[in-house]
């Protein structure tokens, strides 16, 4: 797992702030964005939308990891989560498993009121089920 510098954080805390605003959230109200930054330097964002058939309702984090696979983006970084709650809010366990399914890497939690708290995906999710879980013949 690579360090990230603080300026590479403050450009995604900036980014998932930024699409944040975006977010469609009119049945919970709890906007969420997410950063996410691509071994390529790419930073690609995405925000929860949700659904009036509840289930449907689609969190910030796997936007924005959809984001960064249809641009191309194979390997990730690091992810940023910008809420507005404090502390700053924990990714869902679904995010936790589409986060395993790229490798370790830095998970930085932060909200509107500048906090930051930086975990790994490693840490959110121990024994995870991954890629690997399937056995060798899994090919990407
Ligand atoms: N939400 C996210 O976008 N990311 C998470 O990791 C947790 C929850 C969204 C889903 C829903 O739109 C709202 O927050 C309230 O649960």
């Amino acid at each position: 797992m690579t360090e990230l510098t603080e300026r590479e954080i403050d450009r995604l805390v900036e980014a998932a702030t930024s699409v944040r605003a975006r977010a469609r959230a009119p049945y919970s109200g709890f906007a969420v964005g997410a950063a996410v930054l691509g071994a390529d330097g790419s930073v690609h964002v995405g925000c929860n939308v949700e659904n009036a058939s509840y289930g449907l309702s689609v969190c910030a984090e796997r936007h924005a990891v959809a984001a960064a696979v249809a641009a191309g983006t194979e390997v990730l970084r690091a992810v940023v989560v910008v809420t507005d709650s404090s502390p700053p809010a924990s990714p869902c366990g679904a995010c936790r498993q589409v986060l395993t399914e790229f490798g370790e890497f830095p998970v930085i939690l932060a909200n509107l009121a500048g906090d930051r708290i930086v975990t790994s995906v490693g840490e959110l999710l121990p024994n995870a089920f991954t890629p690997e879980s399937l056995g060798e013949s899994v090919e990407f």
